[in-house]
């Protein structure tokens, strides 16, 4: 849902902005664009719509920003340059600038709506990550004052405003630092809806502002001149982005900025405010991970990569918390206390779309092991409804980047009042996870298809944790049940090995390639496997743009089978099990209304009479009922992928998603 860049010291900006953006790709690719500001204190813009590739062509076509100091007067040199400490100009200038990788929301993607936007008059640029609600009044008043906005963005009416507010206080004749940073937060009491914002004005070549509400904004703070962490100002050099991923590679202390946090970078320092203007004290914490790998390893797509993955994703998942199968499940580490979790009766899951569909999984499995209900509920509908929170509520989050606007907000509601909230995501450094009582990472490591695969099964495999370790607190199920559970989940890995590796795959494609021409296509499961019905529609629909619904298999006849002939394939999930039976009928009425049958079946042979039903059956290897999910899951991905390739749409960055979203 965006990402935006700013950076401020001694280096080249240009080669530095253009590989955070990198990062950041994940969040956006309807159009890239980055600001600087020249020796003549001219803002320069260049922007693209399309792929960060678009900008970077561009740049090297047009060559035509010069940053600050650099005597070549011509961009190329700079991007040119293999890396960023090559590129570092010594001259003794600040250099500053931003950059923006577009997902849009008001107005189509093109160069115009493309960020960042300047002010009528030049002065000021933003970048924004958000919405901005009371844009239409606010751009109503600017008009009406003589300010023509250019694009049809939300956007441009804050710069706009900065621009009016900074000329009607008479400020531009003082020109003071000062009555700029009160411009900034004047403006900012001005704005309704989420947002992250870095802002330059062509006065002030040696500051940054960086502002943050309900959208997220790290500041990376590199050769800090001052070690001291509780001080509330330090000379340095600013890495500000989006994610924390798009500053590791600069440095790893971090400032995590909060709602309504104002950050003025200088070279003078960091001088952090609340928003009404006072200072506070800034917390740099030392952030332990990795610079990304963006590496597809030999395969052709990063979401094929990330499938092969899930075994050792499964593996990691596991690591420590499972250890022997007579040992009880240890999710938490010996600091966390978990007597709250003891008492807990009831438990509210929330998420979006494939998460959603992992808490789904989840109920299955922490109902009939626990013993305790559990409502799983869609965030974005959630946030406007009454909560009941009772006292043993156990609120569960889910949300692979956790960044989620939807999910943030439902779950800040529910500790409002009063719930325990326990998250469950791949990125410990999220938002959702520094706001909950309890974190579980997952353990997938970076996704960067923005389709979600391997993110899934890992939130499933903690899930399922979570229900027998649950189990275990509560006594809730046999100990001999819940140990041949554990030793089933300790095979799975180099089950899930094994048939990667098998010719399963041959026949996936095979099949797809097979059913790639048709428009629609349901998929129907029942108990366990139907929230994984929904994920195999979703993945088909995100990646081919073919319309599929998931459905559970008893729920056909009660609208759905309406739409059954021979024009419309029915992939249907069986597995061995307390549904198999009644998944069978359900197939039988497909098949009476000449749908074209497709089955992902763990039950080998299967009997003549119901093997007949099927025009193809991709097999799978059988497994515990409980943990099923983890292996029908991905023949359904791999079903997706290979008709997604096979009409060649771009498999790692569909057509109108982002992988984080970050509005609502
Ligand atoms: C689908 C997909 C999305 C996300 C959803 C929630 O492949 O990735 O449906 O699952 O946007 O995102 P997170 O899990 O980051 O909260």
């Amino acid at each position: 849902m965006c990402g935006i860049v700013g950076y401020l010291g001694p280096s080249n900006p240009v080669p530095l902005i253009i590989e955070s953006l990198r990062c950041l790709e994940y969040r956006g690719y309807d159009s890239a664009g980055i600001a600087l500001l020249d020796d003549a204190q001219q803002l320069h813009v260049v922007k693209s719509a399309g792929k960060l590739q678009n900008l970077v062509d561009r740049l090297a076509a047009e060559g035509n920003v010069a940053p600050r100091g650099d005597g070549s007067n011509a961009v190329t040199t700079l991007f040119s340059a293999p890396n960023t400490q090559a590129a570092s100009t010594t001259n003794g200038h600040t250099h500053l600038g931003m950059g923006h990788i577009r997902w849009a929301t008001h107005g189509a993607a093109n160069d115009v709506n493309a960020h960042p936007h300047m002010g009528t008059e030049r002065q000021i640029a933003v970048v924004h990550n958000g919405i901005i609600e009371n844009y239409y009044t606010l751009r109503q008043q600017l008009q009406a004052e003589g300010r023509t906005p250019v694009s049809e963005t939300d956007t441009e009416c804050i710069v706009q405003l900065l621009e009016s507010n900074w000329a009607a206080k008479g400020r531009l004749e003082t020109g003071s630092l000062e009555a700029f940073r009160k411009t900034v937060i004047e403006t900012l009491g001005q704005l309704q809806g989420a947002f992250a914002l870095v802002i330059m004005h062509r006065q002030f070549p040696e500051t940054l502002w960086v502002v943050r509400r309900q959208a997220p904004l790290v500041i990376g703070i590199k050769d800090i001149t001052n070690h001291a962490s509780n001080k509330p100002a330090f000379g340095g050099e600013f890495v500000v982005a989006s994610d924390t991923v798009a500053v590791i590679p600069h440095t790893n202390r971090i400032v995590f900025l909060k709602d309504d946090e104002v950050a003025e970078l200088s070279t003078a320092g960091l001088r952090l405010m609340t928003q009404d203007g006072t200072v506070i004290t800034p917390v740099i914490e030392t952030v332990d991970a990795s610079p990304l790998q963006i590496d597809k390893k030999g395969f052709r797509h990063f979401m094929l990569k990330e499938i092969h993955e899930q075994p050792d994703v499964i593996r990691q998942s596991l690591s420590g918390r499972l250890q022997h199968p007579e040992d009880p499940i240890q999710l938490f580490g010996a600091s966390v206390d978990i007597t709250a979790l003891k008492a807990v009766d009831r438990l509210v899951v929330i998420g979006c779309g494939t998460s959603l569909n992992a808490g789904l999984v989840g109920k299955y499995a922490i109902e009939d092991l626990v013993g305790i209900p559990v409502s799983v509920e869609s965030a974005g509908e959630y946030r406007y409804r009454r909560p009941i929170i009772t006292p043993n509520t156990l609120v569960v989050a889910i949300s692979q980047s956790g960044e989620t606007a939807d999910t943030l907000e439902a779950v800040r509601q529910t500790a409002k009042l009063g719930a325990k909230v326990l998250t469950i995501t791949n990125r410990e450094d999220s938002s959702l996870a520094r706001e909950s009582d309890y974190v579980l990472p997952v353990r997938a490591g970076i996704e960067v298809s923005v389709c979600a695969t391997k993110s899934f099964t890992a939130q499933v495999v903690v899930l399922t944790l979570l229900a027998i370790q649950l189990a275990e607190m509560h006594e809730s199920t046999p100990t001999a049940c819940l140990q041949a559970l554990k030793t089933e989940l300790v095979r799975l890995p180099a089950l899930l090995d094994s048939y990667l590796a098998s010719d399963a795959l041959g026949k996936i494609q095979e099949v797809a390639k097979t059913f790639s021409g048709f428009p629609n296509m349901l998929f129907i499961a029942r108990g366990m496997n139907y929230p994984v019905a929904l994920e195999g529609a979703l993945k088909l629909k995100e990646i081919s743009y073919i319309h599929a619904e998931g459905y559970s298999g008893s729920e056909l006849k009660h609208g759905p089978i309406a739409m059954l002939d021979n024009t419309m394939p029915v992939m249907s999930i069986l597995t061995p099990g307390t549904v198999f039976d009644k998944m069978v009928s359900n197939c039988q009425e497909a098949a009476a209304r000449d749908a074209r049958m497709i089955a992902v079946s763990s039950v080998e042979p299967l009997a003549e009479n119901v093997a007949s039903l099927f025009e193809a059956i991709i097999p799978l290897p059988a497994c515990d009922e409980v943990l099923s999910p983890m292996l029908t899951s991905v023949p359904l991905q791999l079903f997706a992928y290979y008709i997604a390739e096979h009409l060649g749409k771009d498999v790692d960055q569909p057509r109108n998603l982002a992988k984080s979203v970050t509005v609502e």
